[in-house]
């Protein structure tokens, strides 16, 4: 069985202080959660954050790092850093960063191998844009995007890898994928990963939905025998609202 894994992007939301007391009003509401729970504040928070959620059911994830371990690459953090700070996971890939930072899925790839090399949890997000959907490309992007971001990586262990299907027009547009499209998204990508790193990675390894997920959506997405969870972005910044997809 594959443990639902909910995980909120906070995305370039909240400061220091704003995360601490968002964690401690989340901390009661979702300590029941069969879920698996992740918060991914800013880089600057991760430390506080950590702290913040010590002895909860509650993980801590990074928005993203940089491949090489430390060296002249100003701006950077890497996954050392991100060990040494006891975060555990690392959203890899958002579409928001190969949109507005060019990230490719060759850069994307390294990132993934360096995160699963330093024993984090990477978060590896794919999904089409509406162009590529309608003009009925989404299972050829989804091929792309698994082969460009996840080469090299067949004689890796992927025990820790989760992957999030992010389709570009549902997220932060209130259109959600309907939970058939993202069932059978999410059912392509599994089949790519039987094909291409055999059964047991296929079986076990977390496919998420991401876009526009919401307290009044999350049940039915999360009944689909696809999908293995959800990354929220927007709706995760409410306690209430997080708290309920959360305990869907
Ligand atoms: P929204 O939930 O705001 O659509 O964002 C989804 C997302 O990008 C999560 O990574």
């Amino acid at each position: 069985m594959r443990r639902p894994v909910i995980a909120g992007n906070w995305k370039l939301n909240k400061t220091v202080s704003e995360a601490v007391e968002l964690i401690s009003a989340l901390k009661p509401v979702v300590k029941d959660a069969a879920a698996e729970v992740v918060i991914c504040p800013t880089a600057i928070c991760l430390t506080e954050a950590v702290s913040a959620v010590g002895g909860t059911n509650i993980g801590v994830g990074a928005q993203n790092m940089f491949h090489k371990d430390s060296g002249a690459f100003t701006g950077e953090i890497s996954p050392v850093f991100l060990k040494a700070a006891n975060v555990e996971y690392v959203i890899l890939g958002h579409s928001e960063r190969r949109q507005y930072f060019k990230e490719t899925d060759a850069d994307i790839n390294k990132k993934v191998i360096a995160a699963l090399n330093h024993g984090l949890k990477p978060i590896l997000c794919i999904g089409e844009t509406l162009e590529e959907r309608e003009g009925g490309t989404t299972f050829e992007v989804i091929t792309t995007q698994i082969d460009g971001s996840m080469a090299d990586m067949k004689e890796m262990n992927l025990d820790n890898l989760i992957i999030a299907y992010e389709p570009v027009w549902a997220i932060g547009t209130g259109k959600t994928a309907t939970k058939e499209d993202a069932n059978e998204v999410i059912g392509f990508i599994r089949k790519l990963l039987r094909e291409r790193f055999g059964d047991k990675v296929a079986d076990a390894t977390r496919i998420l939905y991401g876009g526009s997920v919401k307290a009044s959506n999350a049940k039915e997405l999360m009944e689909m025998p696809e999908i293995d969870g959800a990354l929220v972005g927007g709706a995760s910044l409410d306690v209430n609202e997080f708290a309920n997809i959360v305990n869907y």
